[in-house]
């Protein structure tokens, strides 16, 4: 999947997707050891996220497939260079994951069930036709960039998690802001039914709600944290609660059901320059880990 960040302009050796605002940042993050609960040392809402991640690169793989099927029929370039530029994105994501997923395995974090579940799930939306599984994806990709947002925007994240461990999701969440509208973009060519839009997202309810819950209560009692009343109080309302990270988000999931709906409607353009310039500025804080950065830039300005 990586092959996908190499479409070049020959000229001027710039991928695609960089020529339009969605760079395939080859991000390498050297992480040895993270501490074991890494989300306020919480272990619930630790293996929340925990699972998150290990839903990430199926997730994404089901996501640029659903795309992939569609690729033949864009033919305006803009929007060729930003499905160059999504698919690069999210494969580099689905690496970076997989390295995660495997250090916290290694630190005693058993994800096997919440990937078999997320692969069931994905695999009955594989069942879907073609158009209603990249309608399913605009709905994920949806709900991706209202927790983009929400990781990015509200100071609880990065009060609360580890600060190592907060980069990579930092990243991953402003990327996935900065190609939200491509999977949709897409699906307008394909016709963009509310009807089938309203049954797809029905479709990744049923299927991977269930899911996430199952996978979640399984981590936490493999965990031995199943009796531990006091930290899945403190973890469900880390995320649930008032203030919590996931309630931000829930409200503004209807949004997608609009008849009009356009995912660049709800606009983060000045989230995404404030971030773009704090990790990958002149002294951004993500450089040291973003290997093709300066031949993205000289591409930039030939
Ligand atoms: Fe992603
Ligand atoms: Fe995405």
């Amino acid at each position: 999947m990586i092959e996908e960040t190499t479409t070049m302009n020959t000229k001027h050796h710039q991928p695609a997707g960089a020529r339009v605002g969605i760079p395939p940042r080859q991000m390498d993050f050297r992480m040895d050891a993270t501490k074991r609960y890494f989300y306020d040392d919480n272990a619930t809402a630790t293996l929340f996220f925990a699972m998150l991640s290990s839903w990430f690169p199926p997730g994404e793989r089901f996501f640029m497939d659903s795309v992939r099927n569609f690729r033949d029929i864009v033919k305006d370039a803009r929007l060729k260079d930003q499905v160059s530029g999504f698919m690069g994105q999210e494969a580099i994501h689905g690496r970076e994951h997989d390295k995660l997923n495997e250090l916290l395995e290694q630190s005693g974090i058993d994800l096997s069930f919440p990937v078999a579940a997320v692969k069931l799930g994905l695999g009955v939306l594989d069942h879907l036709p073609k158009s209603t599984q990249i309608a399913a994806t605009t709905f994920m990709e949806h709900f991706t960039a209202l927790l983009a947002e929400e990781l990015l925007e509200n100071p609880q994240f990065a009060e609360k998690a580890d600060p190592e461990m907060i980069k990579l999701w930092q990243w991953h969440a402003f990327e996935e802001l900065e190609h939200k509208a491509v999977a949709y973009d897409v699906y307008e060519l394909v016709g963009n039914s509310r009807i089938e839009r309203t049954a797809a997202a029905a479709a990744v309810v049923v299927t991977l709600v269930p899911a996430v819950f199952m996978s979640w209560a399984w981590l936490v009692a493999r965990e031995g944290k199943a009796t531990d009343i006091k930290d899945i109080g403190k973890g469900l309302n880390l995320l649930f609660g008032r203030q919590g990270f996931v309630t931000g988000v829930l409200p503004k999931l209807p949004l997608f059901l609009a008849k009009r709906f356009h995912p660049a409607q709800h606009d983060t353009t000045a989230l995404e320059a404030k971030w773009a310039k704090a990790m990958f500025g002149d002294d951004g804080l993500l450089n040291k880990y973003f290997k093709n950065r300066s031949s993205l830039m000289e591409a930039a300005v030939h």
